[in-house]
């Protein structure tokens, strides 16, 4: 099973592995309504019900729920930038991609990757799509919280809707400036020397990590280390406390060397937590091609992107990542808006698991199409799916697998007729959906 790690990695290859798909064979209808709005489908229309129920859900909106807390204390961290949170999910692919100078053959615009409504509308995959709209407001210094959503595998830490927050922050390309953010930086330095942390950096800039051209270097790096310092101030106050840090064990703060398409240098940072180094953000100083598209060439600065839920399973103890779909009382009812408080798991039910076999349609099926079909017909009822078994016939030369789903319902037992009838509409939409031949 991968690690929580997976959703920033998906932004860090840099090669085209995946085969174009070829349009399904089945009847999809030539129009699908979505948030109200009447959309021409095409064959790069893969949008699924069970995420089209999810985008009117806004949970960070929803004062309370433990993603909307988080949200409010990252804000409140940052006093002086301004709030965005009711951007529409439905994006073009030119400002998911292409404003953020995405090469075209990005894997992340694959639509096995990616939500696409038709070929020119998509769902957002990360927060950083808004980037341009925000800096041609004017916007200086900000920070954007969003539901993203991104094709998947299914386990306890993935779901292919999650939440993003964005923060970046710009300033003139001046030598005054520049002289302002290193006095800014210099007072984070002196607050957080005082503080229970220790974090492993690496250089600002490096051949693997350069500056752009457009930049002079000291310029840039003054601009890295005050996104370091924000940062590591920002996780010190996140986590020092669930993470117990003292002198004797201070909060460790690791940053590495990272790539974006859209930001130069760059860097993920990880934070050390249960014997763990988790990672947690994915950050680094704009692309001056974004800051130009948005008409603000005589600036720079820095951006992050950071994944809400995996910061907030782990301030809440949250175990599963479907909790935070629930609209059961005794999950929603033991939070508090503007706090954290662990969480207490109420009795878990047993899993309930069925095994798979197929053989594949063709060379241009890929997991998560299975992935799509089986939570469109078991929902929040799917705990996990994994592939046990994958070998190609070598006679026919045909793909088959074998694929474990575990079934499992948080508020009640499930009984066996009840997973059967699921796992049976499991396999009639795979054959019907797919065209795959159970074995
Ligand atoms: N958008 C990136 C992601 O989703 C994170 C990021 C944001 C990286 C801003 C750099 C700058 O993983």
């Amino acid at each position: 099973m991968t690690s929580l790690l997976w959703r920033i990695r998906y932004l860090h290859r840099r090669t085209p592995t995946l085969p174009a798909r070829r349009r399904q064979a089945t009847s999809a209808p030539l129009h699908i309504r979505v948030l109200g709005e009447k959309y021409t489908t095409d064959d790069y229309t893969n949008l699924s019900p069970s995420i089209s129920s999810k985008l009117s859900k806004r949970l960070h909106a929803q004062k309370g729920h433990p993603i909307s807390t988080l949200r409010t204390l990252i804000e409140n961290h940052f006093p002086d930038f301004a709030h965005f949170s009711s951007l529409s999910p439905i994006v073009t692919p030119y400002q998911n991609f292409d404003s953020l100078s995405f090469p075209a053959d990005h894997p992340g615009r694959a639509k096995t990757d990616s939500y696409y409504i038709n070929r020119n509308t998509m769902l957002r995959t990360h927060t950083s799509a808004h980037e341009v709209e925000v800096f041609a407001k004017g916007t200086e210094r900000w920070l954007l919280t969003a539901d993203v959503y991104r094709r998947d595998e299914i386990d306890a830490s993935h779901y292919p809707v999650f939440h993003q927050m964005e923060g970046a922050k710009i300033f003139g390309n001046d030598p005054s400036s520049i002289e302002q953010i290193e006095k800014e930086t210099q007072r984070l330095e002196r607050q957080l020397a005082a503080s229970n942390i220790v974090t492993e950096d690496v250089q600002h800039i490096s051949q693997t990590n350069p500056a752009q051209t457009s930049h002079n270097v000291r310029s840039s790096e003054v601009t890295a280390k005050n996104l370091k310092l924000c940062l590591n101030s920002l996780l010190y106050e996140l986590f020092a406390d669930v993470a117990g840090a003292s002198e004797d064990d201070p909060l460790r703060v690791r940053w590495i060397e990272a790539y974006f398409p859209f930001t130069s240098p760059s860097y993920e940072v990880e934070v050390f937590f249960r014997g763990k180094w988790l990672e947690i953000l994915g950050c680094g100083v704009v692309l001056q091609s974004t800051l130009d598209r948005a008409g603000v060439a005589n600036k720079m600065g820095w951006a992050f992107g950071l994944g809400l839920e995996r910061i907030a399973m782990i301030l809440f103890s949250i175990p599963d990542i479907r909790l935070f779909w629930s609209e059961d009382p005794r999950f929603l009812s033991q939070f508090t808006h503007g706090k954290i408080n662990t969480f207490k798991p109420y009795s878990k039910y047993p899993p309930s698991y069925r095994d798979i076999s197929f053989w594949k349609p063709g060379r241009d099926m890929h997991d998560n199409d299975l992935y799509d079909v089986v939570r469109d017909v078991a929902g929040d009822l799917v705990e996990d799916v994994t592939i046990i078994d994958r070998f190609t016939h070598p006679k026919t030369q045909r793909d088959s697998l074998t694929a474990r789903v575990v079934y499992r319902s948080f508020d009640r037992s499930l009984v066996n007729e009840e997973v059967n009838g699921l796992q049976d509409r499991v396999v009639s939409h795979l054959k019907e959906q797919l065209g795959v031949e159970i074995r």
